[in-house]
């Protein structure tokens, strides 16, 4: 007998807002009465938007602690700089998965060119809690460049597996605990069911395009974020056998930490007084600066 597939919970539409300098981001959480989908802290949509000579804005230097980042970029480049002393451009296909453990400054910019000349950008940025006993691991980065992601096409679906594993195939990154991270593209018409075993939280974002998900085939657009049950192993995508183009999906699944959380902008710990501990170590400059690792 072939697992289950999860039915889906509910499908909550991301809301704008301002990030960074003044970025906008589609944000389907964090938001008023949905913390988190546990260890997932945030799924933020950059873009796509078409930025003038002059006008691409990004997130200066500013402090991490207690989890990780993870940027995904689609077009465009962000050039990051850190108090650890890495520095590096990502560009189209690229990821970048920053432990921040216990503690980093980083920025994350448009590239100078993008700066300088204007382009597109989009992409994206999730953020993965870290169990009680890594928080405070030394901050680690791995860079993946597009072609390292491995990526499996079948029967009009494409797969590029970031983290975990999918269709027989095992993603690049190294994980603190259980994590599913692909980008999938589906044709008009086609349909996809992947592993996500029961006890691992699963949600799907639709980046472009209409699908439908679930066995009770629930639809979902742009922006949508898709929050599967726990009632079986398998999640089942299909994109509109009637749509113009792509359906265009990220799909999240992770093993609960279920451990307590305290947050405070860009500190995710498990304690208020490890918040306050965090705080005083940034202003102290116990986190580093850029510039002078
Ligand atoms: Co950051």
């Amino acid at each position: 007998m072939p697992e289950p597939s999860r039915k889906v919970a509910q499908v909550i539409p991301a809301i704008e807002t301002l990030e960074g300098a003044g970025f906008v981001v589609r944000r389907p959480f964090p938001r008023p009465g949905l913390d988190q989908i546990d260890p997932f802290l945030l799924i933020d949509h950059m873009g796509p938007v078409d930025h003038a000579p002059g006008a691409a804005k990004g997130a200066p230097d500013h402090p991490h602690r207690g989890f990780e980042t993870v940027s995904y970029i689609l077009e465009g480049e962000l050039e990051h700089k850190d108090s650890v002393g890495n520095h590096g451009v990502l560009g189209p296909g690229d990821v970048q998965w920053m432990t921040a453990g216990a503690g980093v400054v980083h920025s994350e910019m448009p590239s100078l060119r993008m700066q300088r000349e204007g382009g597109r950008l989009h992409g994206f940025q999730i953020w993965v809690n870290l169990p009680r006993a890594d928080k405070m691991v030394p901050p680690r980065y791995q860079e993946i460049a597009a072609q390292r992601i491995p990526r499996v096409e079948r029967e009009g679906v494409v797969v590029r597996v970031i983290a975990g594993q999918a269709l027989d195939t095992v993603g690049a990154v190294e994980t603190h605990t259980p994590i599913l991270y692909l980008h999938v593209t589906l044709d008009p018409g086609a349909r996809v069911e992947l592993d996500a075993a029961a006890e691992l939280n699963a949600v799907v974002y639709v980046i472009s395009g209409e699908g439908r998900f679930g066995p009770d085939r629930v639809e979902a657009e742009e922006s949508d974020l898709v929050v599967f049950h726990h009632d079986g192993a398998r999640a089942a995508l299909a994109a509109d056998d009637t749509a113009s183009g792509p359906l265009d999906v990220l799909v999240l699944a992770g093993r609960p930490l279920g451990e307590p959380l305290a947050r405070y902008g860009p500190f995710v710990m498990n304690t208020r007084s490890e918040l306050v501990e965090a705080v005083e170590d940034f202003q102290a400059g116990r986190m580093g600066r850029i510039g002078v690792a």
